[in-house]
C-alpha cells in the first residue's frame, strides 16, 4: 500500500529539468517537503516558486552530483533546513553519445562520473543517518538502456548496468536494516534528454506520466520498477538476439554515432 508523503522530507537531484522536476513537484504535491538539487540555480529558483506557490515547501541546493565533498555538504544543509531525509532520488544523469574514431573520452568519463559516482555519493551520503533512525528509502533512476548495449550509446548503458548491479548489491546488504532500495529503469520519456534524438522511441512517454508511476512504484516499496512493460519485454528479449538481429532492428538509431560530440542529448 502506498505510504503517505505529508511531512517526509525527500531529496530529489537533476530537479531542475525532465523527469527529476516532475518528481520534486509531484513529491510536493503530496505534501512532502523537498530539497531540489542540480547545478543550474535559474531553473531550481522557478521550481521552488512553483511549489511555494502551490502551498508546497522546498529548498534549493546547487550542487555537482559528480563531486562528492558538494554532494556531503548539501546532504548537511538538507538536514540543517528540513530535518532528517526520509526518500532520496538519484535521478541527476546526462546521456552523452559515444563516439567511436576518436572516442569522445571526456564525455565517456564525464558520463560514468556523473551516472555512476554522482549516484552513488548520493545515496551513500543519506545511508548514515537512515541506518541510525533504521528507516529511510534510497531510489536510483537507471533506464531500460541499463539491460543491453546500444549501438552509440555503450558509455550511457554501462553506467546504468552498474547503477542497477550497485543497488542490487546495497539493497541485500540493507536487509532487515529499515533502509529500503528502489532502482527505477524507465523507457523512453520525453525531456531534454531526447528532444533531439531522430530514431522512433518507442512507448515515449511524458515526463509528468513517468514521475506519476515512478512515485507510485516508491510508494509500494517496489525493489526494481521497469517500465513501460512492452519496451521492457523487448528489451530483456534483446539480450538474448545475436548482433545481426540487433542491427535490422536498430538500423535507424544513433547513425550519427561515429561523428565528433555534437553534444546531441547532452542534460
Ligand atoms: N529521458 C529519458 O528517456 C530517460 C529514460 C531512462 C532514464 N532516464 C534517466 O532519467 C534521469 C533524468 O533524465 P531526464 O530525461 O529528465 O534528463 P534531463 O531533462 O536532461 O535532466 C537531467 C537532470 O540532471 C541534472 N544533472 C546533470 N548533470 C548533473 C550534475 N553533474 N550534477 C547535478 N545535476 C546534474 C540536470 O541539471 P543541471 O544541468 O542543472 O545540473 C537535470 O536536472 C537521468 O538519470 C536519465 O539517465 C531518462
Amino acid at each position: 500500500m502506498a505510504r503517505s508523503r505529508v511531512g517526509q522530507v525527500a531529496v530529489v537531484t537533476g530537479a531542475s529539468s525532465g523527469i527529476g522536476w516532475e518528481l520534486a513537484r509531484q513529491l510536493a504535491a503530496e505534501g512532502a517537503k523537498v530539497a531540489l538539487v542540480a547545478r543550474r540555480a535559474e531553473p531550481l529558483q522557478e521550481l521552488q516558486k512553483l511549489i511555494t506557490e502551490a502551498g508546497g515547501t522546498a529548498m534549493i541546493a546547487v550542487a555537482d552530483v559528480g563531486s562528492r565533498e558538494q554532494v556531503e555538504a548539501l546532504f548537511r544543509s538538507v538536514a540543517e533546513q528540513l530535518g532528517p531525509i526520509d526518500l532520496v532520488i538519484a535521478n541527476a544523469g546526462v546521456g552523452r553519445p559515444t563516439f567511436l574514431d576518436p572516442v569522445n573520452m571526456t564525455d565517456v568519463e564525464d558520463t560514468f562520473r556523473i551516472n555512476l559516482m554522482g549516484v552513488i555519493y548520493t545515496l551513500s551520503a543519506a545511508l548514515p543517518t537512515m541506518l541510525a533512525r533504521k528507516s529511510g528509502h534510497l531510489v536510483a533512476i537507471s533506464s531500460l538502456a541499463s539491460y543491453r548495449g546500444l549501438p552509440g550509446e555503450s558509455a550511457y548503458c554501462a553506467s546504468k548496468a552498474a547503477v542497477n548491479v550497485y543497488l542490487d548489491g546495497l539493497r541485500i546488504h540493507l536487509h532487515n536494516t529499515g533502509v529500503r532500495v528502489t532502482t527505477v529503469c524507465p523507457g523512453f520519456v520525453t525531456t531534454p534528454m531526447t528532444v533531439a534524438n531522430t530514431f522512433h522511441m518507442p512507448g515515449l512517454m511524458t515526463a509528468e506520466y513517468a514521475a506519476r508511476k515512478i512515485l507510485r512504484a516508491i510508494g509500494r516499496g517496489t525493489k526494481v520498477y521497469n517500465f513501460p512493460w512492452r519496451l521492457c519485454m523487448m528489451v530483456k528479449l534483446s539480450r538474448w538476439m545475436p548482433d545481426w538481429v540487433m542491427l535490422r532492428f536498430m538500423d535507424d538509431y544513433n547513425t550519427d554515432a561515429a561523428k565528433p560530440h555534437s553534444a546531441k542529448n547532452d542534460a
